[in-house]
């Protein structure tokens, strides 16, 4: 049993295994609606190309979650979307990517709770320094989560996307360890 980042009534989050790859997980990639904001929507995915980029990352710093949802009738979880955090250990800084594939989840609180609790888990556990959350200006949905979260989200780039014949801005937002470099490795180390 892989490891439990956070759980409750509602959502659980543990590690993207073997056994999320699947023709469903497959299909969130390549459906035009829930991929409109994402870089992903420029590919055509299959199972094997969703294995590799698993390969590439468990063999990477980086980090890939499956967030499942409860079904509080069955106790049984339901596989609805995934998170990824790239990290760059050297400066302490990670920068988180979500996707919630089943659309009926969407507009739930799931996106705000997964990343709420995975920032304090980079924070806390990870001695990450600087977490970071980019988007389309379009994509109205990301903004306001980075809003509710804290991220002070602005455009970073002017046209930095085109999207079914529109330009969008990149919007970026931050979070910085309320810690503030006390649980740094190298800082502490340079003291
Ligand atoms: C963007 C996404 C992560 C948001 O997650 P979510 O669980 O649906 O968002 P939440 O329910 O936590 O909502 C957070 C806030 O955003 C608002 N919101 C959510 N979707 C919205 C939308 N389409 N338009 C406007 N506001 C929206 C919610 O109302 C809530 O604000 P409120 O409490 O003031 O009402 C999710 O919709 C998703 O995975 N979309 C497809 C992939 C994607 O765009 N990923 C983003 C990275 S490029």
């Amino acid at each position: 049993m892989s490891e439990i980042y956070f759980e409750n009534d509602q959502l659980r989050i543990i590690d993207f295994s073997p056994q999320h790859l699947t023709e469903k997980y497959v299909a969130w990639l390549n459906d035009p609606v829930a991929v409109k904001y994402s870089e992903q929507r420029h590919f055509s995915h299959t199972l094997a190309s969703c294995q590799n980029y698993y390969e590439e990352q468990s063999q990477s710093d980086d980090l890939f979650f499956a967030l499942e949802a409860r079904n509080n009738y069955s106790d049984k979880y339901r596989h609805i979307g995934n998170l990824g955090i790239s990290i760059d250990a050297m400066n302490e800084y990670a920068d988180i990517s979500i996707l919630i594939g089943e659309k009926d989840f969407w507009g739930r609180g799931i996106g705000l709770l997964a990343i709420k609790n995975l920032s304090n888990y980079l924070f806390k556990k990870k001695r990450i320094n600087l977490i970071s959350c980019g988007t389309a200006s379009l994509n109205l949905g990301m903004i306001r989560l980075m809003e509710k979260l804290g991220m002070n989200p602005c455009v970073i780039f002017p046209k930095r996307f085109l999207i079914n014949g529109h330009w969008a801005d990149l919007v970026q937002g931050f979070l910085l360890n309320p810690e503030d470099g006390k649980n740094s490795k190298k800082i502490k180390q340079q003291q």
